[in-house]
């Protein structure tokens, strides 16, 4: 048995490197020798480690080795019957979990405010979604608040349904009562499949919201790059309990991810595991805590949100009173500090797990920007992009006759009352507002040219002017 304060992989990857082997295998740079010139010096050492499976670094999809002992050591870590490490972020494991539950034509249970990979899942397994929609909550000004009793009205009027996906946390960080809701899933014998993208780091301290496993969940995926310390890409999933097939769980990840995965990610992830295994509080909440005081006393022309025992202390959003959360985030910018995403209403902030030394210089960035906006001309009240989606909703065509149905691009005023056949979604947060197969509403249309009049980005070709639709029989 390895302890917590070993990195398997990692150390493999050293004596990989350190053996300076002659390459007569892929990857074709050669441990980097063969390189473009200008960025040799930059990936010199990266390079080195990116390795293929040669003997002794073992396979990620039949793992007897190192990648074995790393994965058992995240399991442990994390406290799941079974943990594997993802190359292609938590979009490859939404994927797969969704594909290994969900069977073509079933019923399933999808929190709507998903992220696109959730939506693309759907679409691949072939399913019959139910899209149940969180409740608005006053404290955050979104709709963030998903209940077990919204998931019982889902599931009484389509009892048929076989499993439930949810987000825990959201973007920001705002997390719900899931124990409740895995328990109503549990009772009627649906598994939960859990994005928990954001929430990698849950099971550090109390002073988290609680992670998803331990509520119960049957699948978890965690992107480990976006909250701990990881390589872009690298993202855990996690099993437990006996509703859902390890077999197929990982039949379906070879599926989804390379046969050629990278090792310097991989070894990243090892290493991740290894810093929140030995990772200790510090003065991190109260220096977080001195942050958001510091924030709200900067100025009265933005409103620092309060945060709770449901939300992620290490996510701090500020709302301006007179402009959009677009333009904050770019005065930020003009100041040398790039938020993590802005919204019509906000513009959120992601510290890491360490207390930032940076932070003593970059506050004052947030102070001149505090001052710029005291001589901002007053605006009316920001309209904001909010927009209620039913409690419990259903596409307007399934998957299957989407296939077979011709598309055409419309203005987007036209599309009103037709089918969308593409998704529209912002990025970040990407989740989308209208989604593929859904009949648009005049809403969605007002709350798209909003998004745009803000300068949202859109990850639409051409959703200025257009929106590619079915062609169905329309009267
Ligand atoms: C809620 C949520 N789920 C999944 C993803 C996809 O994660 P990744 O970038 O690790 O593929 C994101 C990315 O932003 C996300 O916000």
């Amino acid at each position: 048995m390895v302890d917590q304060n070993r990195a398997p992989l990692w150390e493999a990857l050293q004596r990989y490197k350190d053996l300076n082997r002659e390459s007569y295998h892929v990857p074709g740079h050669k441990n980097g020798r063969i390189f473009p010139k200008e960025a040799r010096e930059i990936f010199r050492e990266i390079l080195k480690i990116d390795a293929t499976e040669i003997d002794g670094l073992d396979d990620l999809h039949h793992p007897a080795g190192v990648i074995r002992a790393a994965e058992g050591l995240a399991r442990d870590h994390f406290g799941s019957e079974e943990t594997h490490f993802l190359v292609n972020g938590s979009t490859s494991g939404n994927l797969a979990m969704i594909l290994a539950v969900c069977r073509r034509g079933s019923r399933v249970l999808v929190q709507r405010n998903a992220h696109k990979s959730v939506m693309h899942g759907l679409e691949l397994a072939g399913v019959e979604p139910v899209f149940l929609s969180p409740e608005w909550e006053e404290e955050t000004g979104r709709f963030s608040d998903f209940t077990a009793q919204r998931v019982q009205e889902g599931y009484e009027q389509f009892p048929d349904a076989s499993a439930l996906i949810v987000t825990y946390p959201d973007y920001f960080g705002r997390t719900y009562d899931l124990e409740a809701i895995v328990r109503f899933a549990h009772d009627k014998g649906m598994p939960v499949l859990v994005d928990e993208a954001h929430g990698v780091h849950f099971s550090l301290h109390d002073n988290f919201p609680k992670d998803a496993l331990s509520t119960g969940a049957d699948v978890v995926v965690q992107s480990a790059h976006k909250m701990a310390p990881a390589m872009t890409m690298g993202a855990y999933i996690h099993i437990q309990g006996s509703l859902v097939s390890r077999e197929r769980l990982r039949s379906k990840l070879q599926v989804v991810q390379s046969s050629s995965p990278s090792y310097p990610i991989l070894a990243s992830l090892d290493l991740a595991r290894n810093y929140l295994a030995e990772w200790k509080e510090g003065n991190l909440f109260s220096f977080l805590k001195k942050v958001r005081e510091e924030l709200d006393s900067f100025t009265d022309q933005w409103e620092v949100s309060s945060r709770t025992e449901k939300d992620d202390l290490l996510k701090v959003s500020i709302r301006p009173a007179s402009i959009d959360g677009f333009t904050l985030a770019s005065m930020l910018e003009e100041q040398g500090v790039y938020p993590e995403m802005a919204t019509s209403k906000e513009v959120l902030l992601t510290f890491g797990l360490e207390v930032s030394e940076m932070w003593a210089k970059d506050k004052d960035a947030f102070k001149e920007v505090s001052r710029l906006l005291q001589n901002e001309e007053k605006h009316a009240k920001i309209k904001g992009a909010d927009i209620a989606f039913p409690a419990v909703g259903q596409l307007d065509a399934t998957y299957e006759e989407m296939e077979r149905m011709p598309t055409f691009v419309v203005d987007l005023e036209d599309a009103i009352g037709y089918l969308a056949a593409e998704a529209v979604i912002p990025y970040p947060p990407g989740i989308p507002i209208v989604l593929k197969g859904e009949r648009i509403r005049s809403e969605q249309v007002e709350m798209i040219s909003i998004l745009l009049k803000q300068q949202a980005t859109f990850q639409n070709e051409n959703i200025e002017t257009s929106l590619t639709i079915f062609e169905e029989a329309w009267s």
